[in-house]
Formats: structure tokens, C-alpha cells, sequence
């Protein structure tokens, strides 16, 4: 219940520092029953979660022959996945069986929720006793001994006349007979499990993760990463469109996740949870003929009106301008658009370092951009500003606006990334890692053509690149520049090599003098590693490319 220290900050910080504060606790079985009370009197059940065979460090903290190597091991003192795991030994299924008879006299629930995700299998791979075990069971390999143990717990769940429920990866190695699965690795899993006739909560990352960013992360608390804004909650369909009427009424319903390895406060766990609760709850209590966005939006303003009231301490992200660059059809050339999730109000902006007032030009369908610019920007309802003055610089370069041509496709993460991401005038920061200013490479070279439109002397390319160990997120061997007039014949302009290893989480600015020559097409390719060993798993992994701009000048 105690570790000895927490990490600071996000666990892709590299290298960690820890704070140095002894942390934990527990409740009392009073406590526990004072909580499942409160709920009660509100008809809410709460479920608990006894997290077995794998993210059971701190129980094998307590008792290290619950483990599979024997070895004492320290309550862990950052966030991730640990490879620690129950062994299958007898004496561990009779401390799991008095941990669950515990945890069924306090909580009166239906459902037993016993995790079953993320078990890594490693140490049951590398033990001698465990495989002497997997083969006198007639056991194929580590998927069915997941099975085998979820299967042998069932049956002392279901004894007691309760019902097992855990996460999708219940579904390797075969279902236990009677088991619910709540699917959070996406869907697919619940959808299995529907048609194979097993209850399903829907749970999925893509939708409904509320520990995940709401709004630009570069206005928003640090946070795991992900994103699920408002309107992405609210398009959630429960009931997946392959699922016959017979099959679909295995899907019980949905639920919300809020992690909170980086949530400390009550007030910031409301922060991650309204509104978009509200707009789940309407998800999963109206019909999907009643649910619509725009009548969804017209009520919101009165409904964080009536959270004001409450006291509760919501997000008004809805509210936060994000900035995007898009094409003008019309001539060709990159416009910055502004809106708020929510569309309403007047937005205002400066182009000259001020903060804009109710006088302020009023944007209306995008802002063209001659030279290089900081955009401020705030939103009024006639004379009131909502939520903060935002504001966005924008590079104007040779490139802006021009789409490169990619050899290799980027890859899409979280974020929706596109064709001008790249040259679109906006870097990236620390906090907006995970947003749609950087675009990523997984595996492969960025290779890109970037065409003018007409012959220019180009003097220098510039791409900065980012290392994050922990996300195997490697700056290029080499970026390399050539330049051509015709788009047919290329000529080396230029070139630079990293020449050092890589520590820690850095940025990396390339810069390639290209010598001043004369071109209208340039080619860049910066050159992936290709893979790396994972700081957070130890294994060997994809390598992913990392960057925010494409700077010709
Ligand atoms: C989960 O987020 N590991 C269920």
C-alpha cells in the first residue's frame, strides 16, 4: 500500500526524477462500505477490480511468492506496465480466493471485475516451473494459461454467485464460460464477445478515455496523451453495426475510464470528467435516432451553467480556439482557420503582439499570411471574453503551404494529421507532443518532394526532430537535401549526419545549407534508424521519425 517514492511528471520523461515522498494508503472495510452505501442511496453500483494475473506488482510487493521468480521486489514507483505476474501455484488461487471473498462480502455487486489486461508473459516464458506446469495441463502456450487462470477464477466467483468481468484480453486463450468482457483495446473485442453470446461493456480507448486530452494539449493539463474531445464522445455508438438484433443485446452498455497517474486532485479528475460524462450519459440513455451534435451543443452553455452552480470544477475546452491551416481552394495558398469545438461566439485576434479586445478584428473564414506572424485570439459573447486569450506563431518560408509529396506515408497517432502538417508554419512544444503538430514516421525515412511553384534560390532547409526513448521515438541518422529545376534531375545540395548517439529526451535541430542555388523542387529524406531498443520494455522496436516542420529558406 506504500511506495517509497512517485515519479514527476510523465512517465516518457527521460531521464526520471522522482520526488522523494513516501506515498499510500488504504481504506478501512468501513470505508469501503460507506462508499458503496453513498452509491447506493444515488442507485449506482460500484464494481471493483481485483487486477489479475498481470499489473499484480504490489501484491507481489507484499508477498513475493505470489510472483513467479521468487524474488522480493519494491512497490513500484512510476506508471506503466510491470512484467511481475502471479505464478499458478495452489497456495496463490487460495490467497486470491480469501482477497475475493473480502472484496464480495464489501461490495454487493453482480459483477467481480478482475482485470485480466496487460498481463506481459515474460516471466511465465523464461520459468522452468511454469512451463512444466503449462505442459502437465495440456496447456498450448501463456495465452491459455491466462485462460486457465481467469477460467479457475470464474468458477469460485461464480460459487458465490457472482459474475466475472474483465478486460478484452480475457479473450486469448479461449473465454471463460460465463465471463462479461469490457472492451477497451477498441471494439473488436467486445464484438467477439457479443456474437460468441458473452455480456459486453464497451469501453474503448478511441471514444472513451477521459484521462486522455480534450482540447490542444498546448492549452490543456499534462496529460497520458490520447485525445477524445467532446464531440468524439458524443458520436460513440455502443452497439457495433455488426452485430445482429439477437447478438446486439449482449452490449450492456458503455463506460468511461479515468486513469489518474496524472490526475492528483478531486477537482482535476471533474476537469477530465464533465462534460464529457454528460455527453456519454446521453450516449448511452437515448436512442441512437435521438442523439444529435448540434441540439447537444445548444443545451451545453446551460448545462456548465448548472455544473458552475454545483460547484464542480468542469472543463470549458469546448470553448479554447484551436488553429488549423487548410488549403484555399480558391488561390491556392494556406489559410489559418480558427474555431472552438462548441462554434459559438465572436472570435477576435491581433496579428501585432497585443491582446485582443471586443474591438479587435473579427475573424470570419480564414486568415491569409504574407510573413511570418503570432496570431492572439480570444472569443467574446458580445462584451464577454470566454475562456483565455489563446495565440499561435506562425513561420511563413518558402515551403508554407506547399504539400510535400511522402515516399513513405505518415502515420497517424491520436492526433489527425495531414498532407501540410509539415508546412504549415507551426512547431510543436513539449506540451503539444501529442497534438496534430507533429507528424510522425514509424519505421520508415521521411522522404518528401516539396514543389515551389516556381524557381527560387534556396539557401537552407531546417527540420527539427525529437527523442523520447520511452516512445522509441529516435531522431534521424542524416538529413539530406536535393534540389532540382525540372522535378526529373535531382542534384545532392547538401547533407548533415547526427554523428552522436542519442540520450535522454531532447530536440534536435537539423540545418542544411544548401549553398544558395536556384530550384523549384527540393527533396528531403531524413533517415530513419530504423529500430530501437524500447526504454520502457527493453525490447527491440519500430523506430518512429518525429517532426513538426519542414523550414526551406
Ligand atoms: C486498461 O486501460 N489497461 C484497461
Amino acid at each position: 500500500a506504500w511506495r517509497k517514492e512517485t515519479l514527476i511528471g510523465h512517465s516518457y520523461e527521460s531521464p526520471k526524477k522522482y520526488d522523494g515522498k513516501r506515498y499510500g494508503g488504504y481504506y478501512t472495510q468501513d470505508e469501503v462500505k460507506e462508499v458503496v452505501q453513498y452509491a447506493a442511496e444515488r442507485y449506482i453500483t460500484v464494481v471493483p477490480e481485483i487486477e489479475l494475473p498481470g499489473h499484480a506488482s504490489a501484491a507481489i510487493a507484499a508477498y513475493p511468492t505470489l510472483g513467479v521468480t521468487g524474488k522480493p521486489i519494491d512497490v513500484v514507483t512510476s506508471w506503466g506496465i510491470f512484467p511481475n505476474i502471479f505464478n499458478i501455484e495452489d497456495s496463490t488461487f487460495l490467497f486470491l480466493e480469501d482477497v475475493l471473498t473480502e472484496v464480495m462480502d464489501l461490495f454487493p455487486s453482480e459483477y467481480i471485475h478482475v482485470g485480466g489486461d496487460e498481463a506481459i508473459k515474460e516471466q511465465w516464458e523464461a520459468s522452468p516451473r511454469i512451463q512444466q506446469q503449462i505442459r502437465q495441463l495440456g496447456l498450448k502456450n501463456e495465452h491459455e494459461l491466462q485462460s486457465y487462470f481467469i477460467k479457475r477464477i470464474e468458477k469460485f466467483i461464480n460459487s458465490k454467485g457472482r459474475k466475472l468481468i474483465g478486460w478484452d484480453e480475457i479473450l486469448e486463450g479461449g473465454l471463460a464460460p460465463n465471463a462479461a468482457v469490457m472492451s477497451w483495446r477498441g471494439t473488436a473485442g467486445g464484438e467477439a464477445a457479443a456474437k460468441a453470446g458473452h455480456y459486453v461493456v464497451m469501453s474503448p480507448t478511441s471514444h472513451l478515455y477521459f484521462d486522455y486530452y480534450q482540447g490542444n494539449p498546448g492549452n490543456e493539463p499534462l496529460a497520458i496523451g490520447g485525445y477524445t474531445p467532446l464531440q468524439k464522445v458524443y458520436s460513440y455508438e455502443p452497439t457495433p453495426e455488426s452485430l445482429t438484433e439477437e447478438e446486439a443485446k449482449y452490449i450492456l452498455g458503455a463506460q468511461a475510464n479515468v486513469w489518474t497517474e496524472y490526475i492528483k486532485t478531486p477537482e482535476h479528475v471533474e476537469y477530465m470528467v464533465f462534460p464529457r460524462i454528460s455527453a456519454l450519459a446521453e450516449v448511452v440513455w437515448s436512442p441512437r435516432e435521438k442523439r444529435n451534435w448540434d441540439w447537444f451543443k445548444s443545451k451545453l452553455p446551460e448545462l456548465l451553467e448548472r455544473y458552475k452552480l454545483r460547484g464542480i470544477n468542469y472543463s470549458n475546452s469546448v470553448y479554447k480556439i484551436a488553429f488549423k491551416s487548410v488549403l484555399d481552394s480558391v488561390n491556392g495558398t494556406l489559410k489559418v482557420v480558427m474555431g472552438n469545438e462548441l462554434g459559438t461566439g465572436e472570435i477576435r485576434y491581433t496579428l501585432d503582439g497585443s491582446n485582443p479586445t471586443k474591438n479587435s478584428s473579427l475573424y470570419k473564414d480564414g486568415i491569409h499570411l504574407r510573413e511570418t506572424s503570432t496570431i492572439k485570439t480570444q472569443v467574446f459573447e458580445g462584451d464577454m471574453p470566454l475562456g483565455n486569450i489563446e495565440e499561435q506563431r506562425f513561420i511563413v518560408h518558402k515551403a508554407y503551404g506547399k504539400e510535400p509529396q511522402f515516399t513513405h506515408p505518415y502515420t497517424i497517432h491520436h492526433f489527425p494529421t495531414h498532407g501540410l502538417t509539415l508546412t504549415d508554419g507551426m512547431l510543436g512544444s513539449k506540451l503539444t507532443l501529442f497534438s496534430d503538430l507533429w507528424q510522425r514516421f514509424n519505421k520508415v525515412d521521411l522522404e518528401a518532394t516539396i514543389d515551389l511553384g516556381k524557381t527560387d534560390t534556396i539557401e537552407m532547409v531546417k527540420a527539427r526532430f525529437v527523442s523520447i526513448p520511452h516512445y522509441s521515438i529516435v531522431p534521424p541518422k542524416s538529413l539530406s537535401v536535393q534540389l532540382s529545376l525540372d522535378g526529373k534531375e535531382y542534384t545532392k545540395a547538401g547533407a548533415v549526419t547526427r554523428g552522436v548517439a542519442v540520450e535522454g529526451n531532447s530536440v534536435w535541430e537539423y540545418e542544411v545549407n544548401v549553398k544558395t542555388l536556384p530550384a523549384r523542387y527540393v527533396m528531403i529524406k531524413a533517415e530513419n534508424v530504423g529500430s530501437v531498443k524500447s526504454e520502457k520494455t527493453g525490447k527491440f522496436k519500430d523506430a518512429v521519425l518525429m517532426t513538426d516542420e519542414i523550414i526551406i529558406e
